[in-house]
């Protein structure tokens, strides 16, 4: 996810029980000038696991040629193409979902990024570019004969942006008839959620995008028996904020970034605890990073209960890349 799917994050989520991770879309063009910042977006710490750097671009050549220098720079152990960012910035170049327009460039596409790297080539898209054209499994027809090895969708077309619901009936019946494992992706925003669709469904694997943003625990929760219950304290909390500070720490040394980035995770991990409403308006207010790891520290070490009160259904990140 952009801007926040960077090494801390991903890691974090790694050690609380994600099985795998995927980067931030990132600009094949970006790579090939070899701008600086988006050559920092490559970083991956040592101790991830299964890491997927996701590119962008509408030029099969820019993304060859973009992915072999990932495999040089990185060694991540996958290359994920976007074709489900929404964002008009993105599309009107022809890349995102856009590339879910016109399929007959497809084999071409896939074919010459695959050629240039060793390592599994694999596809985020949507269900298709609007309800008129629900094409998700002749991409997937193409991508496998391409050696595509598998494609995670989320269940909503281009022009649904992030309105409504993820269509999880139509990803059902595109993962039974599936050529290629099928990660289904879109809404699986509680525990609850993930436990009753991993019990019940034709997809090989799920992808939570803005779930663990707020509940950081929801891979280990959802892999809880029912019935079995585990109360993550105050105190998990507090050494989770520390921990994702010190691998952000090792991402960057300035002050102004690691606030930002800090800041916004802590406001996530917060929403739903008691006193969350006031203690963000006062991080909101704290220009110091010292003062900001301390003032959360304190709120969260200030608390009884770790028990959220978080409504899933309520509209939280509306718009995002993917
Ligand atoms: C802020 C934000 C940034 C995102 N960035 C990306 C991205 O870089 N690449 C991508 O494939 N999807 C991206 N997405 C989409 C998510 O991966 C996911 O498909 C979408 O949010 C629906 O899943 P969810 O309901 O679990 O969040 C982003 C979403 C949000 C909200």
């Amino acid at each position: 996810m952009s801007n926040i799917c960077a090494f801390p994050f991903r890691l974090l989520m790694e050690e609380l029980g994600a099985g795998g991770t995927v980067s931030e879309l990132i600009s094949c063009h970006g790579i090939n000038y070899k701008n600086e910042k988006t050559l920092r977006m490559l970083s991956i710490h040592p101790s991830e696991k299964n890491i997927g750097i996701q590119l962008f671009g509408e030029s099969a050549e820019s993304m060859a040629v973009s992915a072999k220098v990932v495999l040089d720079h990185c060694q991540p152990k996958f290359i994920d193409i976007n074709m489900g960012c929404p964002v008009r910035k993105v599309v009107t170049k022809g890349s995102g979902s856009a590339l879910l327009k016109d399929t007959s460039k497809l084999g071409h596409f896939f074919k010459t990024i695959k050629d240039a790297i060793d390592v599994p080539l694999t596809i985020k898209i949507r269900t298709g570019w609007d309800d008129d054209s629900l094409n998700s499994p002749e991409v997937i027809r193409i991508a496998r004969e391409e050696g595509v090895e598998f494609v995670a969708i989320h269940g909503r077309t281009r022009t649904q942006q992030y309105k409504g619901l993820a269509n999880w009936d139509l990803l059902e019946q595109v993962s039974k008839e599936s050529v290629l494992p099928i990660i289904g992706n879109g809404d699986l925003h509680s525990p609850t959620l993930v436990r009753k669709r991993m019990a019940n469904s034709n997809c090989k694997a799920f992808m939570l995008g803005r779930g663990p943003l707020r509940n950081p625990f929801i891979f280990l929760e959802s892999y809880l028996e029912d019935g079995e219950e585990v109360n993550f304290t105050p105190g998990d909390y507090w050494e989770i904020t520390s921990r994702l500070f010190e691998y952000n720490q090792m991402y960057t040394d300035r002050e102004r970034t690691l606030l930002v980035m800090m800041r916004k995770h802590i406001m996530w991990f917060a929403a739903g605890l008691n006193n969350a409403g006031q203690f963000r308006n006062t991080l909101f207010k704290c220009p110091e990073l010292d003062d900001t790891m301390n003032l959360t520290k304190d709120f969260f070490l200030s608390l009884t209960t770790a028990k959220k009160q978080l409504n899933p259904d309520e509209a939280f990140m509306t718009s995002g890349h993917g």
